[in-house]
């Protein structure tokens, strides 16, 4: 059976700041969605991470379904309704267009899209993430497909040995859509000498080089290109099929025990480490730190088992332990340096104002 997962998030909204949605925003988005099951959807999941909500559906419409799109924007619409009825922070922060047009891509919200056949034994993930950008995961996605000190299958699975096809997209490019296939492990150089830059170039999707199975679909929404100026991160989201041909579950999520520096911190303006957090966690810290979520599904049929949390065991305490000694390094420099992000980066007007009344000031010596 072929089916569509479609994984969409948005923030329309949260309590006290940019820290998490209140109950009856997501049970409005939940109430919304739920009257489209067994007419649009076969199934779906409301989640959030942070101030982000996460809308996950099953269906047959097919990727890029302007139906598929239209209920998730009308779902946030109604969610906006009731963050404006709350007071909540940022009501409806990144809904950028007034109006829908067919498909919810540039629109504000993220969107991560997977077409298949369903295996018999299907799982897969969602990994979604607030205070960041998504080039946040391509540190992961490269260890977690390329590299055999964190994918074993590389060496003990003949199929995933064969390697995968990354298409990585420019996110600065805003006139239309600028991308590049490679594939590893042969042009893995190339790769890394993209994905080391996560602002502008982020995975958008892995396919197997066996069956040229679609294995990842992640978000790579620029709001900033779509608004023009700073409006909220671009907080990611991404689908992920595992086991079998494709990497473990495990393997999988292997890297994000680095915890390493990326964009987003407090007012999106700063650097510090992804930190792997229960779903449905807060935001708090500075606030921060930037937050990932990993949820396990199986899929048949078109529906959905219940959600595996992934990073809710004993091992990722530690893991975040480790992180917040990190996290309070890197914030003991403050605004110095590598804990903010480059002039060209800084996401508030601000900074910009701030200089160019400065500019008057600086005088040539000597003349
Ligand atoms: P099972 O033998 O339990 O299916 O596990 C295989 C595997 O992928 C473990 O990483
Ligand atoms: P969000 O993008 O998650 O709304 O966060 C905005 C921000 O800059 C908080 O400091
Ligand atoms: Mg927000
Ligand atoms: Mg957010």
């Amino acid at each position: 059976m072929k089916i569509t997962l479609s994984a969409i998030k948005a923030d329309i909204g949260s309590i006290g700041g940019h820290i998490i949605p209140s109950d009856d925003l997501l049970m409005e988005v939940e109430d919304y969605i739920d009257k489209a099951v067994g007419d649009l959807i076969f199934d779906y999941f409301i989640g959030n991470i942070g101030d982000d909500i996460t809308i996950l559906l099953s269906h047959e419409l097919g990727s890029n379904s302007e139906k598929i799109h239209r209920l998730a924007w009308d779902a946030f619409l109604a969610g906006t309704e009731i963050a404006k009825e709350q007071g909540l922070y940022g009501a409806g922060q990144d809904l950028l267009s007034d109006s829908f047009s067919g498909n919810i891509c540039g629109l504000g919200p993220g969107i991560a899209e997977i077409t298949f056949d369903e295996r018999e034994n299907e799982s897969f993930l969602l990994i979604a993430a607030d205070k960041t950008e998504p080039g946040a995961f391509n540190l992961p996605l490269y260890l977690g497909f390329a590299d055999p000190m964190y994918n074993s299958g590389l060496i003990l699975a003949p199929a995933i040995g064969k390697g995968f096809s990354f298409t990585v997209i420019d996110v600065s490019h805003t006139e239309g859509d600028r991308v590049i296939e490679l594939v590893t492990p042969e042009e893995v150089y190339d790769l890394v000498a993209l994905l080391r830059d996560n602002g502008r170039f982020v995975v958008e999707s892995i396919h197997t080089r066996t069956t040229g199975a679609h294995t990842v679909a992640c978000s790579t929404t620029r709001l900033r290109n779509i608004a023009g100026k700073y409006v909220g991160k671009d907080d990611p989201i991404m689908l992920i099929r595992t086991q079998k041909d494709f990497p473990a579950t495990g393997e999988i999520i292997a890297p994000y025990e680095i915890g390493h520096i990326v964009a987003g911190f407090m007012r999106g303006s700063h650097t510090g480490p992804l930190m792997p957090v229960r779903a449905g966690s807060g935001i708090s810290f500075f606030d921060g730190p930037p937050s990932v979520s990993c949820l396990a599904f199986c899929v048949h049929n078109g529906i959905l088992t219940e959600p595996s949390d992934l990073f809710d065991h004993p091992y990722w305490d530690w893991v975040r332990n480790n992180i917040c000694v990190k996290t309070h390094e890197i914030r003991r420099q403050g605004f110095s340096g590598a804990a903010m992000l480059p002039y060209s980066d800084l996401e508030y007007g601000g900074i910009t104002v701030r200089m160019e009344q400065l500019e008057n000031k600086f005088k040539i010596r000597g003349r």
